[in-house]
């Protein structure tokens, strides 16, 4: 399994003093932390990440996971999840990297390996994959080219947060596997848009690495460090990523832990059950840019 995180530097003491810093100034620290000079120069850290090409791309930033990995990360209704939708469904790939799992999806040997459902699935879901950058590969090419452009798009160039209802539509299943769940700087304004672009009964399937589960007693998985997406009431105590996204109203979350994963993988399962959806806000308190970033998240009061 590759890398799945960057080596961190700072020491346990000096995150849990700028955590306890930040607490106490959680009110004016909204802004300033957008706008403060560390948290630009981490994010545009962040963009280098991203844009990374050749020999740049750092040993972590895994772009090319398939459809296989996909099952096996996410939660365990996903494969089934994908087989049933059809012609006239559509599946979003927030973070698709290379596009490998849609590619794969396209494929003989998908229908193969999922004779159930094969004949209602026609010629299947649209799928539409995103990424910050452009990573179309010439397998890419040819498979839209097979498929027909309207089958297979992918989007680049921009972050989640900058598509509207109008231009994106809405989704059946959405995916995202290490991708704009486990980057951004902003989770609020991410699972606002989410829940916007699923449609009633639609389902969102995501995964965190290293992060506090659900039945909890799990510690970090780095000796010393904290874990990789941490959420904190305002008074310091700990909010499980578990327990905000079931706070999310007109949605049920359920939460798994994945095995065999390092750093361990908890999978999140998201469904969509009516319209009045309210994400309850998060201020971002650090982003430290990596393969995924460190970040921290403040619940507001
Ligand atoms: C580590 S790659 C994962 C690629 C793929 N999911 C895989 O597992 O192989 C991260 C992907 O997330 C994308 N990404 C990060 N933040 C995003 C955001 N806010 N909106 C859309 N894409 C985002 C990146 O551009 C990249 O395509």
């Amino acid at each position: 399994m590759s890398p799945l995180r960057t080596a961190r530097n700072e020491s346990a003491l000096r995150i849990v003093l700028l955590f306890i810093a930040q607490l106490l100034c959680v009110d004016a620290s909204h802004s300033q932390t957008q706008f403060n000079p560390r948290f630009k120069a981490e994010v545009s850290r962040q963009e280098t990440i991203y844009r990374s090409e050749g020999d740049h791309v750092p040993d972590g930033y895994t772009v090319d996971r398939s459809l296989a990995n996909y099952v096996d990360a996410l939660s365990s209704g996903f494969d089934e999840s994908l087989a049933a939708l059809g012609p006239g469904d559509r599946w979003l790939d927030i973070g698709a990297g290379k596009g490998q799992a849609i590619l794969d999806y396209f494929t003989v040997n998908y229908d193969l390996s999922h004779l159930e459902g094969r004949e209602r699935r026609g010629k299947k879901a649209q799928a539409v994959a995103m990424s910050i950058e452009d990573r179309r590969t010439a397998d890419w090419r040819l498979s839209a080219a097979n498929v027909g452009a309207n089958q297979l798009q992918y989007l680049f160039n921009r972050r989640l947060r900058e598509y509207s209802l109008d231009e994106l539509g809405q989704f059946q299943v959405i995916t995202d596997v290490i991708g704009g769940f486990s980057y951004t700087a902003d989770l609020t304004l991410f699972m606002e848009k989410v829940t916007r672009f699923l449609a009633t009964g639609g389902s969102f399937y995501t995964v965190l690495q290293d992060v506090r589960a659900e039945a909890g007693g799990n510690q970090p998985y780095y000796k010393d460090a904290p874990f990789l997406t941490e959420i904190a009431n305002d008074t310091g105590g700990e909010v499980k990523i578990c327990a905000w996204l079931k706070s999310i109203s007109c949605v049920q979350a359920t939460c798994e832990s994945k095995k065999g994963w390092r750093p361990p993988l908890e999978a999140f399962h998201v469904q969509k059950v009516c319209d009045e959806v309210n994400v309850p806000a998060l201020t971002p308190l650090h982003y430290e840019a990596g393969t995924p970033p460190e970040r921290r998240f403040v619940l507001k009061n």
